[in-house]
């Protein structure tokens, strides 16, 4: 996710049993072909063969981008760096992005999407799958079969369906039974993604798109324990408790951690509010924390603050 998941947040959220691969943020391609350090940045797991997380949770590396020709240059690119496979990204209701022709822009025209999953596919040579990843649409539904059918006609190995259009931004509900709709009318397997925040959510979202396979984006952040319940649920039946608040704190400090031995502190104080905010979502003690420290601008300070609250909420 742009600019709120990176290596390390990765390295994090895969330490426990739960996720099965992850995703960089969307590398940027208009018409060039980048230079290797572009795609060293968005995913640092290149230089350290098989391209995976600490815990050997394979990353996938995102392209952004319309122009088929640049798409496959710099699919070709990421190969040669190492790359285990390509996903497109034809989901971001970014205005700046839409307005130069990127994202969810295409899905107002499937033939673009199948030309440009075709010129990655083609490009690849079968040596790595290229996958995508699609919203229901731009303004509405009505194209949303079209272009998952285009993905699959263009080559992808695998469709990652965002339950709602791009006008819908990130409004609740997420369609889940429009990826049902979806899934049934191509054979690829498809992923079903948009608002699983709770076991709850993952048990419908399943049972309304008849998927096997959910991605989590924003839970991932606000719950980092939720994909690990969901694996423990499925291998056992049995229900792991709600994360708490001092569960959260310590991925926080293990972050600031991590992130310091690379950033300024100033940099990382942001960075560690910013997941801070993501947590809130279900979390009143996160939000009570984040009202709190939102002020602070010391690193210190603001974990020692997260420390005091963890001795505070931590079971006795
Ligand atoms: C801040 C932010 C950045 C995102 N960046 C990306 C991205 O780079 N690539 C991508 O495929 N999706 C991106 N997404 C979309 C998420 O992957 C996901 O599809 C969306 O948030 C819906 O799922 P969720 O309800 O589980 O968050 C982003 C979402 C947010 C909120």
């Amino acid at each position: 996710m742009e600019g709120v998941i990176d290596a390390l947040t990765r390295d994090l959220l895969t330490r426990h049993a739960g996720f099965d691969w992850t995703v960089t943020e969307f590398v940027r391609v208009v018409d060039t072909r980048l230079p290797p350090r572009v795609f060293y940045k968005h995913c640092p797991e290149l230089t350290q063969p098989p391209v995976a997380t600490p815990s050997g949770i394979p990353v996938h590396l995102q392209l952004l981008g319309s122009d088929p020709a640049a798409l496959a240059a710099n699919a070709r690119q990421a190969l040669s760096l190492g790359a285990v496979s390509i996903d497109l990204n034809f989901g971001c209701p970014a205005k700046l992005v839409n307005r130069h022709d990127g994202g969810a822009s295409l899905l107002r025209q499937p033939e673009r999407v199948y030309q440009a999953v075709k010129a990655v596919h083609d490009a690849l040579e079968g040596e790595i799958p290229v996958t995508a990843k699609i919203r229901l649409g731009f303004a509405n539904r009505r194209l949303a079969v079209a272009c998952a059918q285009a993905t699959e006609a263009g080559g992808a190995a695998q469709l990652v369906v965002h339950a709602r259009t791009r006008d819908e931004g990130y409004r609740p509900p997420a369609h889940w039974e429009w990826i049902g709709k979806i899934r049934r009318q191509v054979s690829i397997p498809v992923v079903a993604n948009g608002d699983i925040w709770t076991l709850e959510d993952y048990w419908k979202a399943r049972t309304l798109s008849g998927c096997s396979d959910v991605m989590l984006g924003r839970s991932a952040l606000a719950d980092p324990w939720l994909a690990p319940r969901i694996r423990h649920w499925l291998q056992t039946g049995e229900r792991l408790p709600e994360s708490s608040w001092a569960m959260r704190a310590n991925v926080l400090k293990e972050y600031a951690a991590l992130q310091r031995q690379q950033l300024p502190d100033r940099v990382v104080v942001s960075l560690v509010k910013q997941w801070l905010a993501q947590m809130r979502q279900g979390s009143g003690e996160a939000e009570q924390n984040f009202q709190r420290v939102k002020r602070l601008t010391e690193l210190d300070q603001l974990l020692d603050s997260l420390i005091v609250d963890e001795q505070h909420a931590a079971p006795a």
